[in-house]
């Protein structure tokens, strides 16, 4: 059996991607997390995977686990993955997510274990994208926008660095935006899709508070971007980065329209202005032929579909 370790496996990505790898006979999954954690996403495969108690922003913590368990692949997903955030704790932002990843190739390195690394990357590491750059290679300036976008692109260049200095098998993917159940409602899709449901269950007045609908987004859904974290790292190319993106550009005001439609309710939309950033990026739409052509990876569910699976989510209460 494979051994297969993902890290933030308790979060929206990592538990879709274990649900995907469970289906596959000749893995063992293994999974870390904090004390505290929540355990709501990972219930369901509880005694299917085996858990370690591990804190990546302590090197030692790490270093036991890759030690006892030396992996053949690792996943890692673990992050503080919401922006807003990244401006109210930059450098807890920056600690977990750059110096959480140091302390596993560290661990990786020091342990001597041949393992193969995907670290999922992002599209806000391009952040200010000219309108003549779109959609968005692999090859363009990385200008990101945010704390949170300059922590991604340290995890980017850590990932660069390690694999050029000790070979370390890494591969880089940049994922475009992805939705579906399990997301937290800060983030937008849940966020406006729980407001709508809430409104149609009439336990909120009918009143949607939003930030920035002029931005444009490239959703894939969670379910299609792990698949293409697996072909990432089944059957990509170590020292590579490579965008996964639908490839098509989404007004954050027409999800929010798109979403009020399905559910049939009458609503008057308020800008929120706490829910502005002090710089948002404007447009993310990505261009992911270097990993189609190396993978063979195509997004399956439409974004529609998606929608009316986060609206189903929230509707079942929770
Ligand atoms: N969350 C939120 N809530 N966003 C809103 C709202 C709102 O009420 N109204 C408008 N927006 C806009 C944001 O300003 C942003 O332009 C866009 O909707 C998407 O916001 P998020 O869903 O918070 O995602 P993100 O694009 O900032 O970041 C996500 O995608 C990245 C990949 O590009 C996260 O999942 C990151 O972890 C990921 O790396």
């Amino acid at each position: 059996m494979t051994r297969v370790l993902i890290t933030g496996i308790t979060g929206f990505a990592g538990s879709h991607l274990a649900d995907y790898l469970l289906k596959k006979d000749d893995l063992k999954i293994y999974g870390i997390k904090r004390w505290r954690s929540r355990t709501e996403n990972i219930e369901h495969f509880m005694d299917k995977v085996e858990f370690y108690e591990c804190d990546l922003r302590d090197a030692s913590s790490i270093r036991d686990v890759i030690e006892e368990l030396k992996p053949a692949m690792i996943f890692h997903l673990a992050a503080q993955s919401f922006v807003p955030t990244s401006w109210s704790a930059p450098a807890e932002s920056l600690e977990t997510n750059i110096i959480g990843e140091l302390n596993l190739f560290e661990a990786v390195r020091r342990t001597g274990v041949d393992s193969l690394i995907q670290i999922a990357g992002s599209s806000e590491e391009y952040g200010a994208v000219r309108e003549d750059e779109v959609p968005i290679k692999e090859t363009n300036p990385l200008r990101p926008l945010s704390p949170y976008g300059v922590s991604k692109v340290g995890q980017d260049m850590l990932a660069y660095q390690y694999f050029k200095s000790y070979g370390m098998k890494v591969i880089r993917t940049r994922g475009f935006n992805h939705t579906g159940p399990r997301r937290p409602n800060v983030f937008v899709c849940s966020d406006f899709a729980k407001q709508v449901v809430d409104i149609e269950k009439g336990v909120k007045e009918p009143i949607i508070k939003v930030g920035n609908l002029e931005a444009v987004r490239d959703f894939t859904d969670v379910r299609d971007m792990v698949r293409g974290y697996w072909l990432a790292l089944s059957t990509g190319t170590p020292g590579e980065v490579y965008n996964i993106s639908s490839g098509v550009g989404w007004r954050i005001g027409d999800i929010l329209s798109t979403l009020i439609s399905l559910a049939n309710v009458s609503v008057d939309v308020v800008i929120d202005k706490h829910k502005l950033r002090p710089s948002d990026v404007p447009r993310l739409i990505g261009d992911s032929t270097k990993f189609r052509s190396a993978t063979g990876w195509q997004p399956e569910i439409s974004f529609e579909k998606t929608l009316e699976d986060i609206l189903n989510f929230w509707r079942k209460g929770y």
